[in-house]
């Protein structure tokens, strides 16, 4: 036994040498590093360092074996910037000990929707960094009522796999700050978001036509969703994620166009809200649609002064305009309420306004305790099928 997993050691760190002889040009354990600052990046926040942020990305993505880029300490001004693959390794690394930094001059960017994007990626890990967008000029002009630009994302993840994403932080960004969209298999943890929560239209995390991505860890303050998910999102995992300011965790908007991939296999667990507007929130277009939700699990979250706890809105139509049946077309089944506890902000803590054209069914409450001040918290139900068991406070309308 023993001299037999002695030699299949032995042939093993063979194969492996022979491997590492042929075929990579250093050694499994000493990746490639490419520093951007000796490519040329100056770590003042001011010098344009984005082509050397490009040239090291574009050595990485063509390294056969193992590459890290490195971003040492300091505050690196970049333009809006594309990684792209396909790469010829499937093991790269973004090691980023600085800040990443757009112009203040929201014009710079506010005309890309992203402003920096990984697209056709396999096998990367980010670790670190803080992403500062400078997007309150362009809140600011959206604000006023101006013309301006639509603005850009801080980080999108797109049409990409096996990512890995650890300690990162986005402040300010003009708009959604991460979006992981046509992704698979993708993991963000320890991330940080940062805005003001009047910041117009800053989502934190936006997980789209993505399956199996899962978000620990994290920490988001910001103007819109803490976490959004839009249509066809599926196998998501949310973990231990602390929200406010924010418009809470939500699934929607969905349901804006009459052809969409639905949303299923989502858990969200032990999150915290603290000063938010919704805790957790499923959205729907008042239109026709061919979408839906199921497989809902919501389990171990506490509500801190939230103003919807727990709210379905299948009613959502700004301007009343576009929705001309006024009823959603988007179907909402097996969704789970498990150990929901804490303070509302207002006296209707839990409130499903379903779809009289396709009810809410399989609602499931379980052990709910929100109160409101002094007095009873409300739950309010339309069109809303399903049970409650366990411990309920408010007492359920289902
Ligand atoms: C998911 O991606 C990670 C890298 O982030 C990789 O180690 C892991 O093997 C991948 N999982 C699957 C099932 O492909
Ligand atoms: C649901 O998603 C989780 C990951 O979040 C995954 O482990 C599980 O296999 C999925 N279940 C189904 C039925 O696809």
């Amino acid at each position: 036994m023993a001299s037999r997993s002695t030699y299949s050691f032995l042939s093993l760190t063979l194969i492996t040498l022979t491997y590492v002889a042929l075929c990579s040009p250093l050694p499994v354990t000493f990746a490639a590093q490419y520093n951007v600052v000796s490519l040329g990046a100056v770590a003042d926040g001011k010098t344009d360092s984005s082509k050397a942020f490009l040239d090291a990305w574009a050595s990485a993505c063509s390294s056969s074996g193992p590459s890290t880029v490195y971003v040492p300490m300091g505050s690196f001004y970049v333009k809006a910037a594309a990684f792209n693959g396909p790469c010829k390794s499937n093991f790269i690394t973004f090691m980023i000990d600085g800040t990443l930094l757009a112009s203040s001059n929201y014009g710079m960017i506010g005309n890309s929707a992203n402003w920096i994007i990984f697209r056709h990626v396999t096998g990367l890990n980010v670790y670190g960094g803080t992403f500062n967008g400078q997007g309150s000029g362009l809140w600011a002009c959206k604000k006023s009522g101006k013309s301006c630009p639509g603005g850009a994302t801080n980080i999108q993840f797109s049409n990409s796999k096996d990512i890995f994403v650890s300690g990162l932080s986005s402040v300010n960004s003009q708009t959604f700050h991460i979006v992981v969209n046509g992704c698979q298999n993708v993991t963000l943890q320890g991330v940080q978001v940062t805005a003001s929560g009047a910041s117009p239209n800053t989502d934190g995390i936006h997980v789209s036509q993505s399956t199996s991505v899962t978000i620990l860890n994290s920490r988001i303050g910001t103007g819109d969703d803490c976490v959004s998910i839009g249509p066809g999102a599926s196998n998501l995992w949310i973990e231990n994620v602390a929200c406010g300011p924010g418009h809470g965790i939500s699934i929607g908007s969905l349901g804006q166009n009459s052809q969409e991939a639905g949303v299923q296999n989502v858990t969200v667990k032990t999150v915290m809200f603290t000063g938010t507007q919704n805790g957790l929130r499923i959205k729907s277009w008042a239109r026709p649609s061919n979408g839906f939700v199921r497989n809902i699990l919501f389990q171990h979250a506490v509500m801190n002064n939230v103003q919807n706890p727990i709210i379905i809105d299948q009613h959502y139509c700004p301007g009343n305009v576009g929705c001309p049946t006024q009823a959603s077309g988007i179907k909402i089944s097996d969704v789970t309420y498990q150990d929901i506890q804490g303070t509302s902000a207002t006296a209707v803590a839990v409130k499903f306004d379903c779809s009289s054209m396709n009810p809410c069914t399989g609602i499931k409450l379980q052990d709910v305790k929100l109160t409101y001040g002094s007095q009873v918290a409300q739950a309010s139900c339309a069109h809303a099928g399903g049970m409650a068991s366990g411990f309920m406070q408010p007492s359920s309308c289902l």
